[in-house]
């Protein structure tokens, strides 16, 4: 194991009711104006908007809305939400929402700190917010995590760059799956294949062996598999989909992560797909995930195989990942590049500039060149 340090930052409140029970009580020591950040409309036509505002009111809370929150969340949109919280004179942001909405507001907090513009001052000069507004996390649909991190996923179209900033993690984050029912089929799916990437991204960094961080990510990626195919068979099985938002917070919580080094190069390869095509993170993860791992098979023979055994019941490191895109077609899930939803048409050129722009983590098991990731792009194609 390498050396760490461990804090947990987020209290967490799960269970069906768990926003009713708990959502007073988790902002009775934050000030009276409160920013309430949602998305596109989804809360408003399934109720939740309704429910929450009316705990805000009963809490004696001043709410300004910042709606409109786009998937891929874009700066321009976080500067619009921490110029509102500055005039607002915002104490608290209650973002509703799934990761787009949670990572939007985790830099909103920032900013709406500090005269500095977060983006150059985290890119350019490598320094890091010091001061945030507090904010919370009502989760509506799972699979990022992002309730249970301090990091945001942000894209910065003037630069065409989707990158990963540090801001600060949630103090609370409420999970209720009965939030999570009226997500469509494809979101969730989508959403619980990004947790399961999460943990096969931890897993096949290095560690020492016999790592308990490897024992737990495969546990991950079993009971997500599990509780996936529950859904494939019942798409309103709640017990399902709250399994999956465990799974989801438990992969990208930080707890797999401590006292190793992780991979994340199929997260590096779509947050920098999404720059330029804006499409569903999940899915883009799907399409690429077979074609990376046979590119780094033979790096790490043996956990390959240990992956292919024990989530697969496959005999061969290879036949694990004929097993994974097995799986990723049986959810329906995209497994080409032209299947996914996309502002531009996904050309040899576009996926060139994908390929040269996308950040190269020295990870393991194997740093991969830009021609590399551009071979493997094609081969998506
Ligand atoms: O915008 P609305 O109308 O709310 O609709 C959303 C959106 O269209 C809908 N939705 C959410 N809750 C719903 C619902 N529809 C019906 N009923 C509900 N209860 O779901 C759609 C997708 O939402 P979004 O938040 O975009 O999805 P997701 O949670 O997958 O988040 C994706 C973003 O998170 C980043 C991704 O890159 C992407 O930008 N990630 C963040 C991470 C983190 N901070 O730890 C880690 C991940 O690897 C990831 O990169
Ligand atoms: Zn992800």
């Amino acid at each position: 194991m390498k050396n760490f340090v461990y804090e947990y930052a987020t209290k967490v409140y799960f269970g069906e009711g768990a926003v009713k029970e708990h959502l007073k009580t988790a902002l009775s020591a934050y000030g009276e104006n409160v920013m309430l950040a949602y998305g596109g409309g989804s809360v408003k036509a399934n109720g939740i908007y309704d429910e929450i505002t009316t705990i805000l009111k009963e809490a004696g809370k001043k709410v300004t809305d910042f709606s409109g929150i786009m998937s891929n969340p874009t700066y321009a949109k976080v500067q619009e939400g921490a110029a509102l919280a500055k005039e607002n004179h915002i104490d608290f942001i209650l973002a509703v929402g799934g990761g787009s909405v949670i990572d939007c507001c985790k830099i909103v907090a920032a900013q709406a700190k500090t005269e500095d513009d977060i983006w150059k001052m985290e890119m350019e000069e490598h320094r890091f917010p010091t001061a945030v507004l507090p904010m919370g996390a009502v989760v509506t649909a799972s699979g990022t995590g992002a309730e249970m991190n301090g990091g945001a996923v942000i894209t910065n179209d003037e630069v065409q760059i989707k990158a990963g900033l540090g801001a600060a993690a949630p103090r609370f984050a409420i999970l209720d799956p009965g939030y999570t029912m009226s997500v469509p089929k494809m979101q969730v799916i989508s959403g619980a294949f990004d947790t399961l990437s999460h943990a096969m991204e931890t897993y096949y960094g290095n560690s020492d062996e016999d790592n308990v961080s490897d024992d737990v990510a495969l546990a991950i990626m079993k009971n997500t598999v599990k509780n996936m195919r529950r859904l494939l068979k019942d798409i309103n099985d709640v017990q399902a989909r709250g399994n999956l938002m465990w799974d989801s917070a438990m992969a990208e919580n930080g707890i797999l992560k401590v006292g190793r080094v992780t991979d994340f190069q199929a997260h590096q390869i779509e947050h920098q797909l999404g720059a330029y095509t804006d499409c569903n993170h999940g899915q883009g993860l799907a399409v690429i995930h077979p074609a990376y791992y046979r590119h780094i098979v033979k790096d790490a023979p043996e956990k390959f195989l240990r992956f292919a055994k024990e989530v697969f019941g496959a005999e061969t490191a290879e036949a694990g990942i004929d097993a994974l895109a097995a799986f990723i077609e049986e959810c329906g899930l995209p497994t080409k590049l032209g299947q996914l939803k996309s502002r531009v048409e996904i050309t040899p050129e576009v996926l060139r500039k994908v390929a040269d722009t996308c950040n190269i983590i020295p990870c393991n098991p194997r740093q991969l060149d830009r021609d590399e990731v551009y071979d493997i792009l094609m081969e998506c194609m």
